[in-house]
């Protein structure tokens, strides 16, 4: 997808942290918004700011757990811009805890993060299909679908998860000769409100949520740095978007270790 002048991208997630950045850049080059998050406050805020600078911009409130929610929004954005180009699946949720805690807990991270990601390319692949028009998937995954952190693990489960679904989808447009292209997002530390997440969990008060990011990491990026190198990506259709890339060379590292029947690489954040 080398233009994208004037093309509508989708962004799930999209009222908070990554997904606001892309929104910012991808207004920026003249891309279509059409934003959907469960926040609708935090929505509400976003689509002013994004009005405010002169980008064309819808938002819906949408919970990416929910099938036909995320069905909804995908009938929102066609009948609002008849088209979708760019469908950024980034909505996401993180919650500490083992791999023996709370089924609660495993499901509510699966639910958003694994789910959340197939509803969006259930909603919207077979009309990007039908269009025949070139277009773009973008699934925000993390270097937690590469690596084994500790602590994590429904998130890590999840992560992986997403990683594996969009290697299957690029092959299956790769085999159809489509002209839609699919790039998994794999950042390590972002500063973002994700230490929040909480605040958007069933049956929790956000006011109790204190989330504090990474203050002082030395690896942490910033939204808008992510979103230029997921824009530059797209356009020239990389399906790997590694914006940390330590963790690539971890990755590979625990990739050897499986031909040499080793132990896990135990993941390394630049703190
Ligand atoms: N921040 C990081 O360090 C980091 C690193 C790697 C990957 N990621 C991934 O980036 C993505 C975006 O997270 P972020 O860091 O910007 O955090 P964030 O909390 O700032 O943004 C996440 C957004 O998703 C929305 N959301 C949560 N649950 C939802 C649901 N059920 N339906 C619809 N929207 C929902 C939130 O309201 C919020 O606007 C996530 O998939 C996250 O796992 C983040």
């Amino acid at each position: 997808m080398e233009n994208v002048d004037g093309q509508v991208a989708v962004i799930t997630g999209g009222a908070s942290g990554i997904g606001f950045g892309f929104a910012r850049s991808f207004g920026a080059a003249g891309m279509k918004l059409m934003l959907g998050d469960i926040e609708a406050a935090a929505l509400a805020t976003a689509e002013a700011d994004l009005s405010s600078a002169g980008y064309d911009v819808e938002t819906f409130v949408v919970d990416v757990t929910d099938a036909a929610a995320v069905d909804a929004f995908a009938d929102a954005t066609y009948s609002r811009f008849g088209a979708a180009h760019l469908i950024c699946n980034n909505a996401g949720v993180v919650e500490r805890h083992e791999a023996w805690g709370s089924l609660e807990d495993w499901k509510w991270v699966i639910d958003v993060d694994l789910w959340g990601v197939i509803h969006g390319v259930h909603s919207f692949v077979p009309r990007m299909r039908e269009a025949g028009a070139p277009g773009h998937i973008v699934n925000t995954a993390s270097t937690a679908g590469i690596l084994g952190f500790p602590g994590i693990s429904s998130y890590v489960a999840a992560k992986h998860a997403v990683v594996g679904l969009s290697q299957s989808l690029f092959h299956e447009f790769a085999m159809e000769n489509s002209p839609l292209g699919v790039s998994v997002l794999c950042p390590g530390v972002v500063d973002t409100n994700i230490n929040s997440s909480t605040r958007n969990r069933p049956g929790v008060d956000p006011a109790t949520v204190d989330g504090k990011m990474f203050t002082g990491w030395t690896e942490v990026l910033t939204p808008e740095q992510v979103a230029e190198i997921v824009l530059a990506a797209v356009q020239a259709k990389q399906f790997w978007i590694l914006p940390h890339e330590h963790y690539g060379e971890q990755a590979l590292a625990n990739a050897e270790g499986r031909v040499a029947k080793a132990d896990p690489v135990m993941p390394q954040v630049r703190r």
